[in-house]
């Protein structure tokens, strides 16, 4: 298995060029499967994941084609994605591929909503908490279809279709608000979303299908209300760029210290991620070119900081912040409410040096004067990078092992931080 080796101490100086979000780009993509017509997208990021989602929408009927590069585009340029699922071949989602990504049971919903019948494997993905599916089920029956879980699967069924309904989700959830949104649009009458998730990418979806000929109203607010149409059609869309790849590398600026503009990143994306860097001892400047994140020299201040759905501090950037903490100038508290479960990087940042102390839900996190290159362990996507971040700011060698759990979420993300001065490499399996 490949690893990546960085030797610490760098500043990191120069441009890195933000890719299409992955968040969005698989709920966009499954989207495909709503309508007989092709969906266009551009700025999809090169991941495992998306290329995981290609096979699992192939396996339905999904046909596929990727534009070619065009003269002059730069090899961080996103792909063109152009996905056509004229027919439905099938509408089983198999385990051997929903259990190793979570996302792809979202197919739930575009299936159900337009075949009148799904069976979807439970899903699998990173090993951040149980991730229960209950709000999915009871979405889509307020929607009027028929659920049974048997074997590992469920069984959804409308047989005559999906009719609107009234969802009141009792806690946030995005997975479960992306697919109440595709499943509506093609439901009969009126579906109204309350308490759903506010998170940019659910945005970008709901403007997908509404360029689709779906009649959506409040994406971004709590109360989504969707006026299902009988039938959508291809579109169009470029994937908004990726604010947890933003966030990550403005961490690592900070981590490191010196000068980098992230390209094509959106200020209004990272509201939280911002204020708190700023608090933290980083300048952090919007231009028209990206958002650029500075620090010279001065110590880090330590923060207190509970994660919360968008807009609050988002649960993909807590690893990464805990680490840049690792070297703040006094103790800092980390709360995470999201997944009861996402404190894997803790061992292994104490392994680099951190001092930290887990208790329940919170992290408390003492700031040491330095870190110490270590061997480490990916054990999930957002803690795997948060051991790229510490390495980057430890005295020698840190390598870290299962790497494919980067490659599932960051495009380049040696090459990237390498154009800036890392000292990072990638060492590939025999
Ligand atoms: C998405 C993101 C993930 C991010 C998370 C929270 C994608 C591909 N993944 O994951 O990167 O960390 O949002 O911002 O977009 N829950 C239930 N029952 C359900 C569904 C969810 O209890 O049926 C719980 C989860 O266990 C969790 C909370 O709701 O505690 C939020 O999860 P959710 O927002 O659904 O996360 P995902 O959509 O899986």
């Amino acid at each position: 298995m490949d690893q990546i080796r960085i030797t610490g101490g760098a500043r990191l100086n120069g441009r890195i060029a933000i890719s299409g979000a992955k968040n969005a780009a698989l709920p966009l993509m499954i989207a495909s499967l709503l309508t007989d017509e092709t969906l266009t997208l551009d700025n999809i990021p090169r991941l495992a994941d998306v290329a995981l989602l290609k096979r699992i929408l192939g396996n339905h009927g999904v046909d596929y084609s990727v534009d070619g590069k065009r003269p002059g585009q730069d090899v961080m340029t996103g792909e063109t994605l152009h996905l056509s699922a004229k027919t439905i071949v099938d509408t089983t989602a198999p385990y051997d591929l929903v259990s190793r990504m979570r996302a792809s049971f979202w197919v739930v919903g575009p299936l159900l909503a337009r075949m009148g019948y799904a069976k979807v494997s439970l899903p699998g993905g990173c090993a951040i908490g149980t991730r229960p599916v209950d709000l999915f089920i009871e979405a889509l029956l307020k929607l009027g279809a028929d659920i049974e879980i048997d074997a590992g699967y469920v069984l959804a069924a409308a047989p005559k279709g999906l009719r609107g309904g009234r969802i009141t989700f009792p806690k946030v959830t995005v997975g479960a608000t992306h697919v109440a949104l595709m499943a509506a649009s093609l439901a009969r009458g009126e579906t109204v979303i309350e308490n759903a998730a506010r998170e940019p990418e659910i945005v970008d979806l709901a403007a997908c299908l509404t360029k689709m000929g779906a009649a959506i109203e409040g994406a971004g607010t709590s109360t989504i209300t969707i006026s299902g149409v009988e039938r959508l059609s291809g579109a169009r869309h470029t994937v908004l760029p990726d604010r947890i790849e933003t966030g990550t590398y403005a961490f690592a600026a900070a981590m490191t210290g010196g000068d980098v503009l992230l390209e094509g990143a959106r200020e209004d994306l990272l509201q939280a991620p911002i204020e708190l860097l700023r608090g933290i001892g980083a300048e952090v400047v919007v231009t028209n070119e990206g958002i650029r994140v500075v620090r010279n020299g001065a110590g880090l201040a330590p923060v207190r900081v509970t994660t919360e759905p968008f807009p609050g501090f988002p649960t993909d950037l807590q690893a990464q912040l805990m680490a840049l903490v690792c070297r703040a100038e006094g103790t800092s508290t980390i709360r995470e409410t999201i997944f009861e479960n996402r404190f894997m990087h803790v061992q292994e940042l104490a392994r680099l040096g951190a001092d930290i102390q887990l208790e329940g839900q919170v992290a408390t996190v003492k700031g040491v004067s330095r870190l110490r290159g270590a061997p480490v362990m990916a054990t999930d996507l957002r803690a795997s990078v948060s051991l790229v971040i510490a390495g980057l700011a430890a005295e020698g060698d840190t390598t870290v092992n299962r790497v494919y759990h980067l490659d599932r979420g960051f495009e380049r993300l040696e090459e990237k931080l390498g154009r800036c001065g890392a000292q990072i490499e990638r060492l590939v399996a025999a």
